[in-house]
């Protein structure tokens, strides 16, 4: 009797307090302009997080040209667009990289998640929630520029990374890609990354250059999240179709890489059914 009266109660508790999950952070890496290390960015960070013991997640949501996988090592045979077709399952598509992260590829497919009919969308949706049930992290790597269906990504991301390199052409590149957020949402927030930077007073330079723009014209404070150094172990790492956090993990960028997942790890708070969350953004977004 009791017995029966502590398990009802227990219910009843339960369903006043539904459970909550958390289903991955959701972080999405680009820039204003191109080839400015975006995807070497995206594979050290990865790599960085699941040696710290994280699950991760990477997409390659770069439509046009996709290099994760080349970067990597990979040759997907199927995309995205296999899943929205409802040729392959989403998990039947992941490719594993180094150190256990996982790979969607989804550069052909991704320029139609904006606009999927409902079977597609349902297909995805519960592709990913399976997905995100194993998963800390989704990262996502974009292609550059302020283009629309990369601002949308960026738009429904949890947080967003901004990588610049101290050169002035990626520099305004940049203050543009803040200005496209800042004006679909002043209050989106974001972190700033330079990368291939000669040294640290030059890459403090360039955050305190892009800080007072951002500050004096649109009224906001980037977010700092760390330098990555110009090394030559990036370029060796590159031709050798690896990352520098894998192959060359003491090196300095490897090291920075190391940093700068401890830093987000900190940083980045986590949130309730994240990655659902972010495709529930990314589907329903309508500007
Ligand atoms: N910290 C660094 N030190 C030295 N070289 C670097 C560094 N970061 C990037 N590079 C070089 O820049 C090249 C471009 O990097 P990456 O492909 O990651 O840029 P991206 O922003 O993803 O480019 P895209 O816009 O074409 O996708 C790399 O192949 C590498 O040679
Ligand atoms: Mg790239």
């Amino acid at each position: 009797m009791t017995d029966q009266a502590s398990r009802l109660r227990a219910l009843a508790q339960g369903q006043q307090a539904p459970k909550t999950y958390f289903h991955g952070r959701v972080v999405a890496i680009t820039s204003g302009k191109g080839g400015v290390g975006k995807t070497n960015v995206v594979a050290g960070l990865a790599i960085s997080l699941a040696r710290m013991g994280q699950r991760v997640v990477v997409m390659d949501a770069d439509f046009g040209l996709a290099n994760l996988d080349i970067l990597l090592g990979l040759s997907p045979q199927y995309t995205l667009e296999h899943v929205l077709r409802g040729e392959k399952l989403l998990e039947e598509i992941l490719l594993d990289g180094p150190m256990g992260i996982r790979i969607i590829p989804a550069s052909s497919g991704i320029q139609e998640l904006t606009r999927l009919d409902t079977m597609a969308e349902l297909r995805l949706v519960q592709g990913l929630q399976r997905v995100a049930e194993t998963s800390d992290w989704l990262l996502i790597d974009t292609a550059a520029g302020i283009h629309d269906s990369v601002v949308k990504l960026l738009m429904a991301a949890q947080e967003v990374i901004l990588v610049t390199t101290p050169e002035p052409t990626s520099l305004v590149d940049a203050y543009a890609m803040v200005k496209v957020l800042h004006l679909r949402d002043p209050e989106k927030e974001v972190w700033l990354l330079v990368n291939n930077g000669q040294n640290l007073d030059e890459a403090e330079e360039t955050i305190g250059q892009l800080q007072a723009a951002v500050q004096r014209f649109l009224g906001k404070q980037l977010k700092v999240l760390g330098v990555i150094p110009s090394d030559p172990h990036i370029l060796q790492s590159v031709r050798q179709q690896h990352s520098v956090a894998d192959l060359y993990p003491t090196s300095p960028s490897g090291q920075a890489f190391q940093a700068l997942a401890k830093q987000i790890k900190a940083q980045v708070p986590l949130q309730a059914d994240g990655i659902p969350s972010f495709w529930r953004n990314l589907t329903t977004e309508d500007s």
